[in-house]
């Protein structure tokens, strides 16, 4: 340990030794934690001064608070070190597997079941993983995301000096301004490809900036055990291959939809005053397009998220101009014969209905995919938003279950939508597909 300087006094010595022991040496560091000025950090070294002013010792503390939050969210991480071999996951209480297990019971006679019985069993994540391999185009999707991080994280001036990157911005990275700490909240993340990506680029900008955030959550919300872990493991790995101890992953099992979002209660954000630290949501690969109403969603779930000023990060499927366009149009007509990818499809939506007919006892039935366009209903209530609706036909008793939504927007529409609720649009961004088509769109927006 480094000894006091002589003149140094030993609260001065005592608040930095604590800092130092919290990861905070550089007089850089120091001096964002305590929101001075690098010469003051000097002053405290060197002796000059002995004292803090009052201002200076309530920022001290309110730093030195948020390290603190920042490790006791990680004291209920116990693998920090990801190669032990033990993955930590939390389950939220009525999200696990056995209560969706209990759900899908309850409900199979009902006509709609919905996205969130997709992926929860390991038969259907692996169904999931299938699907991404192969003619998904998930690695244009995942430079799509790659890209928008790099530019919204982007710390540079424009012309009128402004810096470039809204999240860069709104994190503080910009003239006069504290940066603040950082709670991601990933909602149905599944495998964690995106995520890992947007790591990357937050540990960049921290790098190309010489400044660690005063924490940096990434809090990762799925009812799928199978895909959580793998997202668990590759994130908190990212996090340690690029020695950011300063990073947490916390993964919670839990049904955004319908659950209590317990998890809330364990991020830095919820502890902390609001001015130390910003939310980010992440709504990424169409998973807004899937949700039962998007309105309820937004009401009863989105917004016990999100504060004033805090960040949505949505990825849509687009609506083309010809819908025959879009992939999933061949789907429409069953007369098409079943290409691989589709066949994946197929049984990821049969398999919840299989499964449960197995555990029954029961000889497997007759079931048919049948997809077919929505529109201007109560299931597309966006304005010119359309929806592929899936339905299982189970043939042996014959009536269909809704099993997924899978929507597209006109951008337009779907902006003017989110701004009627509430929330501020501050960039968009398409994505084409490897033949050129516009098929997703990156929303960044702002709760106001
Ligand atoms: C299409 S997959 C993965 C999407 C991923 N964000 C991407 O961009 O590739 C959708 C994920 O959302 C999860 N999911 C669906 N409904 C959910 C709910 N109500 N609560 C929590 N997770 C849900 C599924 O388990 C699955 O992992």
């Amino acid at each position: 340990m480094a000894t006091r300087n002589k003149s140094q006094s030993q609260l001065i010595d005592l608040f930095l030794s604590i800092a130092r022991e919290l990861g905070i040496e550089s007089d850089k560091d120091v001096a964002a934690l305590a929101g001075v000025s690098v010469e003051n950090v000097a002053n405290w070294r060197s002796g000059v001064v002995q004292q803090l002013k009052p201002q200076k010792l309530a920022a001290v503390k309110r730093g030195l608070t948020a390290r603190i939050e920042a490790l006791r969210a990680l004291a209920g991480e116990v693998s920090i070190d990801p190669d032990l071999g033990l993955v930590t996951l939390e389950i939220e209480t009525g999200s696990g597997p056995s209560s969706l297990q209990r759900q899908l019971r309850d409900r199979i006679h009902y006509d709609y079941l919905g996205h969130r019985f997709l992926y929860f069993e390991p038969q259907g994540a692996l169904a999931w993983e299938n699907l991404i391999r192969a003619g998904y185009e998930q690695t244009t999707w995942l430079r799509g995301v790659e890209e928008r991080a790099a530019e919204w994280l982007d710390p540079s001036r424009d012309s009128r000096g402004r810096t470039k990157g809204p999240i860069a911005a709104a994190l503080g990275f910009c003239p006069k301004a504290r940066v603040r700490g950082l709670d991601v909240i990933s909602l149905g993340p599944g495998e964690g490809g995106k995520e890992v990506r947007l790591l990357h680029r937050l540990l960049d900008l921290e790098k190309e900036k010489n400044q660690s955030l005063p924490w940096l959550t990434l809090c990762l919300a799925d009812v799928s055990i199978a895909l959580l872990t793998r997202a668990a493991r590759d994130t908190r790995k990212t996090l340690s291959e690029r020695g950011a101890h300063h990073g947490t992953v916390m993964a919670t099992c839990a049904d955004f939809e319908e659950g209590p979002l317990s998890f809330l209660g364990r991020i830095p954000t919820t502890r902390l005053p609001k001015e130390d630290g910003l939310r980010l949501v992440l709504i990424l690969g169409n998973v807004f397009g899937n949700v039962r109403d998007e309105e309820t969603f937004l009401r009863e779930k989105a917004f016990k998220i999100l504060r004033q000023g805090d960040l949505l990060w949505l990825e849509v499927g687009v609506r083309p101009d010809a819908i025959e366009t879009e992939p999933l149009f061949r789907l429409t007509d069953a007369a098409q014969e079943e290409t691989a990818a589709e066949a994946n499809r197929r049984l990821l939506l049969e398999g919840p209905y299989r499964r449960w007919e197995a555990a029954r006892g029961r000889k497997p039935s007759n079931l048919e995919m049948r997809v077919f366009i929505r529109e201007d209903d109560d299931s597309s209530r966006v304005p010119g938003s359309l929806n592929f609706c899936h339905d299982l036909v189970i043939k042996d008793e014959g009536r269909t279950v809704t099993m997924l939504y899978s929507r597209r927007y006109a951008i337009p529409g779907l902006t003017k939508w989110l701004e009627e609720q509430g929330l501020a649009v501050e960039r968009i961004h398409e994505v084409k597909d490897t033949k050129g088509r516009p098929r997703v769109a990156h929303l960044l927006v702002r709760k106001t």
